[in-house]
């Protein structure tokens, strides 16, 4: 309706607004939006089912244009079937879409192999990975990446060496134990806040990063160079991550019917004092 084409409204929904890799990448689509003179409708899903679903019905009864959504949506064919019969289009960041759709693109597959392969280097065999419960396609990827490698090196990383739990530093806090049970020399956490809660679980249980133990996470956040030793980790560009998926989705609300895109953006390793060389 004309209302709706006036609104020039993103509804952006991201899972949990309190780690700083979403703040960034909100940072990145705000930017972007304004400079294009549209509103960033902001949520976060927090993880859950319903209100990633009351978030998307609400966006569309506030005429939203087009969204973003960057949670790891549950019920896909629910939202997909809201916002196509309203004919608002959407991008997925983070998981598989259901249709062909424009896509940004970050290779977490090579991020994991980039991991493994330092890991490697630096002599560290037995190796626990903590990761999400609930993972999206892009965390499930880099663990991909990451198993193959030490597999192409002839090194068995068993079920046992993988534990799951709340994305989030409590979450990661909380598998101490259960990593120490394993007793790695290094820990892969699939993101930092993981790590940086692991951090906290590891000094409490008296042991020494990287003398005692290595971890390595995954987004370089703002808190992994401040944090003692600064955390050695994988760059992702959430920034450009969220200015190129704006980007996208206002070219897609404004020419409905070009081809679809895909933006691919790098990654690297950020080698900084977490990891320890043994033997
Ligand atoms: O830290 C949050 C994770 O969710 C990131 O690694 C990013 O890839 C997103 O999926």
């Amino acid at each position: 309706s004309l209302i709706r084409k006036s609104g020039k409204t993103i509804g952006v929904l991201v899972p949990n607004i309190n780690n700083p890799f979403f703040s960034r990448f909100l940072r990145g689509i705000e930017d972007e939006a304004i400079k294009a003179d549209y509103v960033p409708l902001i949520f976060g899903s927090n993880n859950n089912k319903q209100l990633e679903s009351r978030y998307v019905f609400e966006s569309v009864k506030r005429a939203a244009d087009g969204m973003i959504i960057a949670s790891a949506v549950s019920d896909l064919g629910y939202i997909d079937n809201v916002l196509s019969q309203n004919q608002i289009p959407y991008m997925l960041i983070d998981q598989a879409p259901i249709h062909k759709s424009d896509m940004v693109d970050v290779n977490n597959y090579h991020g994991g192999e980039l991991l493994a392969e330092y890991l490697i280097k630096n002599g560290h065999t037995r190796v626990v990975i903590v990761t999400a419960s609930k993972p999206t396609r892009n965390m499930k990827e880099r663990l991909q990446g990451f198993l193959d490698t030490y597999q192409e090196h002839q090194i068995v990383i068993n079920s046992e060496q993988i534990i799951e739990t709340e994305l989030t530093k409590k979450g990661g806090y909380e598998t101490t134990e259960a990593v120490l049970a394993n007793k790695p020399t290094a820990i892969f956490a699939i993101n930092d806040e993981l790590a940086i809660g692991l951090y906290r679980g590891l000094g409490e249980s008296g042991l020494s990063i990287p003398d005692d133990i290595s971890i390595v996470g995954y987004d370089d956040i703002d808190l992994s160079e401040y944090v003692t030793p600064k955390l050695t980790t994988v760059h992702q560009p959430a920034f450009e991550m969220g200015t190129n998926a704006a980007k996208l989705i206002i070219n897609r609300i404004e020419n409905e019917k070009i081809e679809n895109q895909k933006i691919a953006l790098p990654i690297s390793l950020v080698e900084r004092d977490s990891v320890r060389k043994i033997n």
